[in-house]
């Protein structure tokens, strides 16, 4: 048993900005499944989007969110986020952020912030460090915990599953009291390099386990992305909403040999033009914008585009920028699309959509509240309203970082009860191991990832989520019996979550009768009225 003051779970930006505050108040532990820098936030390219120039207003950047957002954000989340946004960025330079820069326009000269373009946003807005935005924001936000001795860092440690007081008491009486109001008090977690697993006990515990990419076949996440923080609340009864709306973005790089590599959506910002492979530009006919239309229509434009001529990918061409330019400001595209023999200022650069960002998530107010005491959500992993049925790009390094701030500043404010008086047993697993069985894991992490990318990806329809779900029922009985006999391993916590994950998409889908943002039908093309401002919630039975 490991008692904290505050459990934060996970190490991206959310986990980590809201580490920094709570250790002026407490001992912090923060959980992570591999090591610290490991996560989303590390990959992320494009930047933040927040209002820093003269020219920009928070209307026009509000505007901007709610029309990507379809109809489904909740507008004074939105406006709280980008206000609110200008102070964090400052807060984070204050701690060694460094974000490129430019000769200032103005008479004074010196430099000022470089400011970035993608899709959906009507102005330049996007705060970077040249390509590799997350990698600066996880050096900063770790060299500044790194001076913090009240926080304690458990790397390659996966939490399994949350402790909840409506669990013990269930477990304890062998009925559910249902009177009894619902509290965190921490959460199992397993230990890969010891090869045990540990309770944390905590008054406090902070969901910031980033998205569920690896859910798909073709993601632009990191193989940490398995939705592990949406599959815990859900069996801890926390409501979860919009898991329906899952973000493709449209250029992921098409190489045998890429696992994974983004090409951000700054590329097309700057000029860049996405064409067929006889080099025909397509998005004239898609949208007014182009190749810097919102996101969910370049994706569906590519998909169409490729199902239209058999291609495995369409090209991104950014050649008729200078070569100086196209170095300086994407490095590390640059040299990544070098080593798999692709020069980006000679030739276009083929590209596939593929998933990368889950919209919906543990449902939470803007302060990271969840519906049980003493659990918060924040990061990708929540569902605050700012992203409605599609993300604007950039958006979500910026929700994470207010919304970790505003979370400690609510805790801190508000005295959070002990948990002395609740006896939390250890941990009790399964002892069987056969090795042969071993394969049962690695088949159905990859079934479930093709039939996810097959049934439920960017175009869907009735039959074919029909399907999905009938299939997933049926591999999650086989989870579950595996689950509860086996020892546990990090390959099967993951597949449980992804499997959960999964079937909750699939639910929240179905439950949507019209094609909205990412949510595309072809059996309900149009918009339906009663289902604008409203959320596809699911919640478990008890
Ligand atoms: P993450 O950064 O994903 O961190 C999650 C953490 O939780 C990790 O440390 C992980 O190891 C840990 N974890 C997960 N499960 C467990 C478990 N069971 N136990 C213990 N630890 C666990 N957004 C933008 O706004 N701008 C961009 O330019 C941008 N570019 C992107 C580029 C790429 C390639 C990708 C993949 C995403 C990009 N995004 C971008 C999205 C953005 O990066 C993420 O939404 C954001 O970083 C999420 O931050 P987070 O702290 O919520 O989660
Ligand atoms: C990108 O750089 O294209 C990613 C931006 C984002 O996901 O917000």
């Amino acid at each position: 048993m490991k008692q904290f003051d505050f459990l934060i779970l996970g190490s991206g930006i959310a986990g980590l900005t809201f580490a920094l505050q709570a250790a002026t108040r407490g001992r912090v532990a923060i959980v992570t499944k591999k090591d610290r820098a490991e996560s989303n936030t590390n990959y992320a390219q494009g930047g933040i989007a927040s209002v820093t120039s003269k020219e920009d207003t928070f209307e026009l950047h509000v505007r901007d969110t709610l029309t990507a957002g379809a109809g489904l954000c909740k507008e004074s989340v939105v406006r709280t986020i980008v206000e609110e946004g200008p102070a964090r960025i400052q807060e984070l330079i204050e701690l060694g952020m460094k974000f490129s820069e430019r000769e200032a326009l103005s008479e004074d000269g010196g430099k000022e912030l470089d400011l970035g373009r993608e899709g959906g946003h009507s102005k330049r807005r996007i705060l970077h460090a040249k390509d590799v935005t997350g990698r600066e924001i996880e050096r900063a936000l770790l060299n500044a915990i790194s001076k913090q001795p009240n926080i304690e860092i458990f790397e390659n440690h996966i939490a399994i599953d949350l402790i909840t007081s409506q669990k013990l008491e269930k477990a304890e009486s062998g009925k559910r009291k249902a009177e009894i109001k619902n509290r965190c008090l921490g959460a199992y977690v397993f230990d890969k390099n010891a090869n045990r697993v540990w309770t944390f006990a905590a008054p406090v515990t902070l969901l910031a386990t980033g998205g569920c990419g690896k859910v798909y076949l073709y993601t632009t996440n990191p193989d940490i992305a398995t939705g592990d923080g949406v599959a815990m609340a859900y069996r801890a009864g926390v409501p979860i909403a919009n898991m329906e709306f899952v973000q493709f973005h449209p250029t992921c790089l098409y190489h045998p040999k890429a696992k994974s590599f983004l090409i951000s959506e700054a590329v097309r910002g700057e000029g860049g033009i996405l064409r067929t492979l006889d080099g025909k530009e397509f998005m004239d006919g898609h949208h007014p914008l182009k190749s810097l239309a919102p996101r969910d229509i370049v994706a569906r434009a590519i998909d169409s585009e490729m199902k239209k001529s058999g291609a495995d990918c369409v090209h991104l061409d950014i050649t008729h920028k200078p070569a100086k330019f196209i170095i300086e400001r994407f490095p590390n595209i640059y040299q990544t699309c070098l080593r798999y023999g692709i020069d980006i200022t000679k030739e276009p650069i083929p590209v596939v959509p593929a998933a990368h960002y889950q919209c919906g998530g543990v449902v939470t107010n803007v302060d990271g509240e969840t519906d049980i005491a003493g659990l918060y959500a924040v990061g990708e992993v929540a569902c605050t309203g700012l992203h409605g049925a599609n993300r604007l790009a950039s958006n979500s390094l910026l929700e994470a970082l207010v919304c970790a701030h505003r979370a400690a500043e609510k805790i801190i404010g508000n005295r959070q009860p002990a948990i002395g008086n609740f006896v939390i047993p250890l941990w009790q697993s399964g002892n069987a191991t056969n090795a042969d069985e071993l394969v049962v894991v690695s088949h159905n992490w990859d079934e479930i990832r093709r039939l996810m990318w097959d049934y439920v990806g960017i175009v869907r329809t009735g039959k074919r989520l029909q399907r999905a779900q009938s299939r997933l029922a049926h591999l999650q009985q086989e989870i579950r019996e595996y689950y509860w006999n086996f020892i546990v391993s990090a390959d099967l916590l993951e597949l449980r979550n992804i499997a959960t994950v999964a079937e909750l998409i699939v639910r929240c889908a179905l439950m949507r009768p019209e094609s909205r943002g990412l949510n595309y039908n072809l059996d309900f093309p149009d918009l339906n009225a009663e289902w604008s401002q409203r959320d596809s919630v699911v919640r478990r039975a008890n």
